[in-house]
C-alpha cells in the first residue's frame, strides 16, 4: 500500500497548477483536479510519469454537485489502496475590486459559495468517504493573510478566508475527538505571482486604497513564483506535525 491520493481544486492554472503537476510526481499518484478548465499539461505530465489522473470541469459556485460527485467517486474506490489521501481545497475566488455594495448579488453569493460553501462541503464528503480508510488523511485549506487582516475592496475574499480558518479550526477539533481522525490546516501562501495579482493590480484604485501596494510589490520582485509557492506548499503538507496548528502561514514555516 504506497498509493497517495489527492484532490485538488483550481488545478487548471495559477498556484494550483504548480501543486497538481509536482504532486505528479510518479506512478504511485492518483490525482484529481477540479476547475472550470482542464489543464491539458497536466494530462501529458501524468501519462509521462504513468500517474492516474482525472480532472472534472465544474463551477465550484455550485458546490452541492460538486461535493456529491466527490462523495461517490470516494467510494467507489478502495480505500485500502492508499497509503495517504490529502484534500487540498485550493481554488480562490476573488469577486469585482471595490466595495461590497458595488457587486450584485449574484457575483457576491458565487464567491462566497466558491471560497467557502465549496471547501466546507467538499471536507465534508472527503471525511464522510475516507471515515473507515487505515491510510493518514489530510485537508489542506489554501487561505491567505486577508482572512486574518481585513482590506477594503474585497470583503467577501476576506470573510471567505477567515471562514475557512476558522472552520478548520472548528473540524480540528472535531477530528481530534475520533480514534483515526484527519487533520487539517488552513494555510496562508504568502503573495504569488498570478493571475490573481493580476486582477488585484490592474483594478481601478477606487475604493481599493491598497492597490499602490500590490503593484509595489511585483516592481520589487516581491511575488513568489507559483512553482516555488508550490513546492513549499507541498513540504507543509508533507510535514510529520501536519495539523498541529489548524490555522499556519507557510512565511512562519
Ligand atoms: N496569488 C496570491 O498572491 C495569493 C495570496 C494569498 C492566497 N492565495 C490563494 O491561493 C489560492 C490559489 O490562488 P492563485 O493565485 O493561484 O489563483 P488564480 O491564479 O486566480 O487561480 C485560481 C484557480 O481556482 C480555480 N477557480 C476559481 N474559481 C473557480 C470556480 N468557481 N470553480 C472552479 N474553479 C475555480 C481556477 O480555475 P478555472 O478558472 O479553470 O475555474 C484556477 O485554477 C487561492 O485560494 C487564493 O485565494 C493567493
Amino acid at each position: 500500500m504506497t498509493r497517495q491520493l489527492f484532490i485538488i481544486t483550481g488545478a487548471s492554472r495559477g498556484m494550483g497548477a504548480a501543486i497538481a503537476e509536482q504532486l505528479l510526481a510518479g506512478p504511485d499518484r492518483t490525482l484529481l483536479g477540479i476547475s472550470r478548465r482542464t489543464n491539458d499539461a497536466l494530462a501529458a505530465k501524468a501519462q509521462a510519469v504513468g500517474a492516474a489522473c482525472e480532472q472534472w470541469t465544474m463551477d465550484l459556485a455550485e458546490p452541492l454537485g460538486v461535493a456529491s460527485r466527490l462523495q461517490a467517486w470516494l467510494d467507489d474506490l478502495d480505500g485500502e489502496d492508499f497509503a495517504a489521501a490529502s484534500l487540498i481545497n485550493n481554488a480562490g475566488m476573488l469577486t469585482r475590486i471595490g466595495a461590497l455594495e458595488h457587486c450584485t448579488s449574484e457575483e457576491l453569493s458565487a464567491a462566497l459559495r466558491a471560497g467557502l460553501e465549496a471547501p466546507l462541503l467538499l471536507t465534508a464528503a472527503f471525511l464522510r468517504a475516507t471515515a473507515s480508510w487505515p491510510g493518514e488523511r489530510r485537508v489542506l485549506n489554501i487561505s491567505s493573510g486577508l482572512g486574518r487582516r481585513a482590506m477594503a475592496g474585497q470583503a467577501t475574499y476576506c470573510a471567505a478566508k477567515a471562514g475557512m480558518d476558522h472552520l478548520s479550526r472548528a473540524v480540528a477539533l472535531d477530528q481530534a475527538e475520533l480514534a483515526h481522525g484527519a487533520t487539517i490546516v488552513s494555510l496562508a501562501p504568502g503573495v504569488i505571482d498570478t493571475d490573481m495579482q493580476v486582477q488585484l493590480r490592474s483594478a481601478d484604485g477606487e475604493g481599493f486604497p491598497e492597490q499602490g501596494n500590490f503593484v509595489r510589490l511585483k516592481e520589487a520582485g516581491q511575488l513568489t513564483s507559483s512553482r516555488d509557492a508550490a513546492a513549499r506548499v507541498i513540504a507543509y503538507l508533507g510535514r510529520t506535525d501536519f495539523g498541529a496548528s489548524p490555522v499556519a502561514d507557510v512565511r512562519d514555516a
